[in-house]
């Protein structure tokens, strides 16, 4: 959602602010502002718009400061305006928040302090909070204590970081849903949303928990509970490198990362696979492996592209390990009740491991008694460290916010629990699971090929970056695929697009089809392969312009369609893994035609920290 970075130390803080802000713009990018405390006073620039028009205008008038906090906003409460930008400051202009998530009594709290002559400036839930915490520094005269007592008085969630020139030598930060790191220097502190903010300048890092506040000062840090008990908290190294959270010469985040998927796969299943024993060994899951094994029913949960993977995850364990599998959207999941006893598992999928839903739809199923897993890329994400066990799907930052390599890691990462399980549980032999490693080990020379490719994708989108619509069509293993391809190509290019099981188009999307309607349709040559030809003639009856994506030397469907995109044939389980790279590129070129922001699609954020 928004980001926020904050620093204290000796260096000057606005570049240090203002690139942390960037590397984190991903997160929230309608407005953006910084507060830098230079002596006796705080003094703010915030506007509406991306982070380089904050650069811009904070250039025109350079301050001197060694303590600031900066923020990038995702709007919740207010329109993205200059003035609901943060920071926020208080009445009397000494404090100055930032804040990502959601201020849910913010109505009361303003009420109570309107009525004792506060007046507030701005539309947001956060000027709520910074102007009761002024409210308590009156009383207490003590920083600390003003915040710990706000934050005692606040529902809802909250990352925020708070400087005061009423008490210049520190930052204040504490979080409740929403992720908070501390980086940690010589003489120098930093604390941010998101590592990515701060990796340029620290590797050592602190994850805060919820309940956690954090008092940073030249000197070092303090944490402790919001009921003032001390906490200790291991310091963790960054593993990745400044470069992973770079373009890299492309013109794109996305299609960088769409570029890195034969390196992301193979990390995502190195060391993990037992050649000779034909299975997979997931180290994180050791410990719940029995009850795994044993498991009555997994439930997985999970929202937009996570909660596709998702959907392939089910056809493949229920198929090959014979579980039961349900697959839930998480915002659907925590409220209605779900049954859920002591021999479910419910796995939650989520790349950045922050997903307000997916948190609240695990904690419920934790709650409940149930076996929780994770599946995520960000380390030491809120979900990873919330979940009884879990498996890191290693596909490095990803900074676009349409999801590309984090699903085909989190297909690798549900394919080696299936190969696992499967074996583990009798269903799949030893030759069988040979065969299936041996694949997983051959998808990325096979995703290389696709990417070779690229020429005839962009022809495509040329061809198609008009339109208004489309449909995108696949069976079994493929209609995920197909739900994640329109996804795509809403996502970044605006153009409304459906996914449909391609069977089921004769219920309903059959009546949109005519001669202007572009359908894509997935269809390698797997078990239901003759199923979607019938489905292609339906569409060409009608006229429908069909885009088919099928393996090589397919003469039957070559002769019905309009185009063809060929990638290698592969099992049908890892499918999805290859059919889903043409289908990232031809989002991506249509979106680049259409001179839309790939990385930054409107209204979209990467990593959404509220409900
Ligand atoms: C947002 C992002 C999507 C992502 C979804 C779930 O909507 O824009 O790309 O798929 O959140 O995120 P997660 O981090 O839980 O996988």
């Amino acid at each position: 959602m928004c980001g926020i970075v904050g620093y204290i130390g000796f260096q000057e803080v606005t570049p240090i602010i203002i690139n942390g802000l960037k590397r984190m713009e991903y997160r929230g990018y309608d407005s953006a502002g910084i507060a830098l405390l230079a002596g006796e006073t705080i003094s703010i620039t915030k506007r509406a718009g991306k982070v380089g028009d904050l650069e811009n205008l904070v250039d025109l008038h350079p301050q001197s400061a060694t303590i600031g906090i900066g923020h990038t906003r995702w709007a919740t409460h207010g329109v993205p305006n200059d003035v609901n930008a943060h920071p926020h400051l208080d009445q009397t202009g000494s404090i100055a928040l930032v804040h990502n998530g959601i201020i849910e009594n913010h109505s009361a709290i303003r009420k109570r302090l309107e009525r004792d002559g506060i007046e507030f400036k701005t539309d947001t839930d956060t000027e709520s909070l910074v102007q009761l915490i002024s409210a308590f520094f009156d009383i207490t005269q003590d920083l600390e204590q003003a915040v710990r007592l706000a934050l005692n008085e606040v529902d809802g969630t909250y990352g925020i970081v708070v400087v005061s020139s009423r008490d210049p030598e520190k930052l204040i930060a504490a979080r409740r849903g929403s992720p908070l790191v501390l980086g940690i220097n010589d003489g120098e502190y930093f604390v941010a949303s998101d590592a990515s903010a701060i990796v340029g300048y620290t590797r050592q890092v602190v994850y805060l928990e919820d309940g956690d506040m954090a008092t940073l000062t030249r000197e070092g840090y303090e944490v402790r509970t919001l009921g003032e008990e001390i906490v200790e908290h291991e310091i963790e190294e960054i593993t990745y490198d400044i470069e992973q959270i770079e373009k890299g010469g492309f013109e794109h985040f996305m299609l960088k990362e769409i570029h890195e998927q034969p390196q992301t796969i193979m990390d995502s299943m190195r060391g993990r696979l037992i050649m000779e024993k034909g299975t997979a060994k997931l180290g994180g899951l050791r410990e719940v492996l029995p009850v795994l094994n044993n498991a009555s029913r997994i439930i997985i949960t999970a929202c937009g592209t996570s909660w596709h993977a998702a959907l392939v995850g089910e056809y493949m364990l229920e198929h090959y390990a014979r579980i039961p599998v349900e697959v839930e959207y998480a915002s659907e999941f925590r409220y209605r009740d779900p049954i859920i006893n002591e021999d479910d598992v419910v796995i939650a999928i989520s790349q950045s491991g922050e997903t307000a839903d997916t948190l609240a739809a695990l904690r419920e199923a934790k709650m409940r008694g149930a076996t929780v897993i994770g599946i995520c890329n960000v380390v030491g994400s809120t979900i990873a460290r919330e979940t009884h066990a879990g498996v890191y799907i290693h596909a490095g930052p990803e900074i676009g916010v349409a999801s590309t390599k984090a699903f085909t890691a989190q297909l690798v990462a549900l394919s080696l629990l299936t190969l696992m399980l499967g074996r583990n549980r009798g269903f799949i032999s030893i030759e069988e699971g040979k065969e299936f490693a041996q694949e997983l080990m051959n998808i990325p020379g096979k995703v290389e090929q696709i990417l070779a490719g690229t020429e005839d994708i962009k022809a495509l989108a040329e061809r198609y970056y008009q339109t208004s619509n489309a449909l995108y069509l696949g069976r079994g293993y493929n209609f995920p695929s197909a739900l994640e391809g329109a996804l795509k190509l809403k996502e970044i290019s605006y153009i409304h697009a459906e996914g449909y099981p391609a069977a089921e188009m004769k219920h309903g999307p059959i009546a949109l089809i005519d001669e202007n309607m572009p359908v894509v349709v997935i269809a390698p040559q797997d078990r239901i392969h003759e199923k979607v030809i019938s489905n292609i003639q339906e569409v060409k009856a009608r006229k429908g312009q069909v885009i088919a994506i099928v393996n090589h030397e397919d003469d039957v469907i070559n002769d019905m369609v309009d185009h063809i995109i060929s990638v290698p044939h592969t099992l049908d389980f890892l499918s999805p893994m290859l059919t889903s790279i043409p289908l990232q590129l031809l989002a991506y070129y249509i979106a680049v035609l259409r001179e839309c922001d790939v990385d930054q699609p409107r209204n979209l954020a990467k990593s959404v920290t509220v409900e």
